[in-house]
């Protein structure tokens, strides 16, 4: 059987990696086999891309480098570490994807939907997430949330307009996509949000087992 291939998306703050890990966590539990990874990154040179990425230092960044860039992280990551462990039958649960770059460069920087998407798809052979975790917080709520937490980093520190673009072209996402993306609400507590995950992580790979 190949694997499962499971994002959690949704505005800077918004509490997601902490519930992929509390997921991580439950679902090892269940005997399932993970791997928790993260956008951009989780390889080495992915993770170089990020320090690029995020550095507040490179104001002078050109949208299209940032683009590509996030497309770079990811065209490693797919090829060095998801496909394969998809292909051992893992359950793979990854910080972010494509619907990522589509929110931020293509709603919150002006980019055509379409470019972002296609040059995305080139980087990652058209893979595309099974079920994705689509967390809803306001943008006040994200902003204060990120201001709590200290140093912004390059994307965090652009303006509430970007903000709101990024978090409708969120919710649009999840209006196309109904069965992929399930939207939570990030203002629940931390175990009332886990709950609701697990339930719905268990419940799908359950099904995915019936139908293989
Ligand atoms: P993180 O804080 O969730 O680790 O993500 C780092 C930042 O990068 C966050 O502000 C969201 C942003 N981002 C994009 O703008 N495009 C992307 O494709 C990804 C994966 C993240």
């Amino acid at each position: 059987m190949t694997g499962t291939f499971i994002t959690v998306e949704g505005p800077d703050g918004a509490g997601k990696t902490t519930q992929l890990q509390l997921l991580a966590d439950r679902l090892t539990a269940e005997g399932y086999d993970i791997v928790m990874t993260r956008e951009p990154g989780g390889t080495r040179i992915g993770n170089e891309i990020r320090s690029l990425i995020l550095n507040p230092d490179f104001q002078e960044m050109d949208e299209m480098t940032e683009i590509l860039l996030y497309a770079a992280s990811r065209a490693q990551h797919v090829n060095e570490l998801i496909r394969p462990a998809l292909a051992a039958g893992k359950v793979v649960l990854c910080d972010r994807f494509i619907d990522a770059s589509i929110a931020y460069q293509g709603y919150g920087l002006g980019y055509s939907i379409e470019q972002v998407r296609s040059i995305n798809q080139q980087a990652t052979n058209e893979l595309s997430p099974d079920r994705t975790y689509l967390f809803n917080l306001s943008v006040a709520d994200s902003k204060q949330r990120m201001m709590d937490r200290g140093a912004l980093d390059r994307i965090e520190q652009r303006d509430d307009a970007f903000r709101q673009r990024v978090y409708e072209g969120f919710l649009t996402l999840a209006e196309q996509e109904p069965e992929r993306i399930q939207l939570v609400d990030a203002t629940q507590s931390i175990k009332a949000l886990h709950t609701i995950l697990c339930q719905d992580a268990l419940a799908y790979l359950k099904k995915r087992e019936r139908l293989s």
